[in-house]
């Protein structure tokens, strides 16, 4: 068994001499204080503070001494100790605080500087287009309506004086609904709301109708199965196609300016008679130089939309009194009128969404 080692001299133990102690401590001290950052006082601290320490190995020497000396010793080297854990503390203090400093000016904000304004969303082109057409008939006094996109077999054809026989209504032209028995079709053009708008309302009916359409198109630059178009109908008395060819040369005016105004070529559509095709005159070369236009390829005029005078079949099946009232309806691409109107060539821009194609357009994001 062993005991502590009374012919010990702590005097010979050099570690724990009075001045060694004192050296390990003024070491410590100005290591401590020659740390110029956090990272370098960590390093400090394991070196003079840590397990392996000169003053930790000292302080395991004192175990071997006689009582009296160890008493000496261990005040000698925990003195010593306490210093230096005192000066790191107050260093670490410090260097935190400048640490914080530092951070605070490298790390500030000038909250003052300007931004760039985060992009909120837009209305689509084609939305704008509509509006701008809706606000020209509102500001003559027409009145907006709407229908449904899914809409009746009855009222997207029956109504329309389209006979189950009509080429518009085969598969290759309309969407149809499934289950068949219930009569469901996307509607393949604004039509519907026409005799909507008659079954729910007396005349004089005076009403722009705005909307998206369906047909089996194969997506091309003028082509896509989804559209836009705008529907006018009017039912008053006396009504003829002279009201009807003025209404279209204001909206053909007010849509492409000054000059620009319609023609009407004999057509057929089952839902009025008579029917014509409208063209409008060629807003690029107006008319005149059509020889080399390429817009109008030298006719002078541009294909715009549909139109007539209501057919009585019509007028009679959606309630309204053929010998008293008599109407006018047109109908018009709203994707067409905007390529015309800004230049659009491929219908597939207006559809894709990309931002780049939207912003041209003044809008405010
Ligand atoms: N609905 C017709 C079409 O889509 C256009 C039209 C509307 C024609 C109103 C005449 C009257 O082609």
């Amino acid at each position: 068994m062993s005991g502590p080692n009374t012919d010990y001299d702590p005097v010979e133990v050099t570690p724990l001499r009075a001045d060694e102690v004192e050296a390990q401590r003024d070491a410590a001290l100005a290591a401590i204080a020659a740390a110029a950052d956090l990272e370098a006082l960590k390093q400090v601290r394991l070196e003079h503070a840590g397990d392996r320490s000169p003053l930790a190995l000292a302080n395991r020497e004192i175990g071997a001494l006689p009582p009296q000396a160890r008493k000496e010793a261990g005040a000698r080297v925990g003195k010593a100790r306490g210093e230096v854990n005192k000066a790191l503390g107050q260093r670490l203090a410090v260097l935190e605080a400048e640490h914080e400093e530092r951070m605070l000016v490298e790390e500030t904000v000038d909250v003052t500087l300007p931004t760039d304004r985060a992009l909120t969303g837009a209305r689509h082109p084609i939305t704008m287009m509509s509006e701008r057409i809706a606000d020209v008939f509102v500001a003559m006094g027409w009145e907006v309506a709407e229908g449904p996109q899914v809409e009746a077999e009855w009222l997207n054809f029956d109504a329309l004086n389209m006979g189950a026989d009509h080429p518009a209504r085969t598969m290759q032209d309309t969407f149809w609904l499934e289950p068949a028995e219930a009569a469901l079709v996307l509607r393949t053009h604004t039509s519907p709301v026409q005799a909507r708008t008659m079954l729910t309302r007396e005349p004089p009916i005076y009403v722009v109708c705005p909307g998206r359409v369906y047909r089996t198109d194969e997506i091309d630059a003028t082509h896509s199965p989804v559209f836009h178009q705008v529907e006018g109908l009017v039912i008053d008395e006396g009504i003829t196609m002279a009201h009807l060819k003025g209404s279209l040369d204001h909206f053909a005016t007010a849509m492409f300016g000054e000059g620009i105004t319609t023609r009407f070529r004999p057509s057929y559509f089952p839902f009025t008679e008579p029917s014509a095709e409208v063209d409008l005159v060629c807003f690029v070369c107006r008319g005149v130089n059509s020889d080399e236009c390429r817009t109008c390829r030298g006719e002078g005029w541009i294909e715009w939309g549909g139109c007539g005078v209501v057919n009585p079949r019509v007028l009679i099946a959606c309630g309204v009194d053929p010998e008293k009232y008599t109407g006018f309806a047109f109908g018009m691409g709203i994707d067409r009128t905007l390529m015309f109107r800004h230049g659009v060539e491929d219908l597939r821009d207006v559809f894709e969404g990309d931002i780049r194609f939207a912003q041209p357009f003044g809008i405010e994001i």
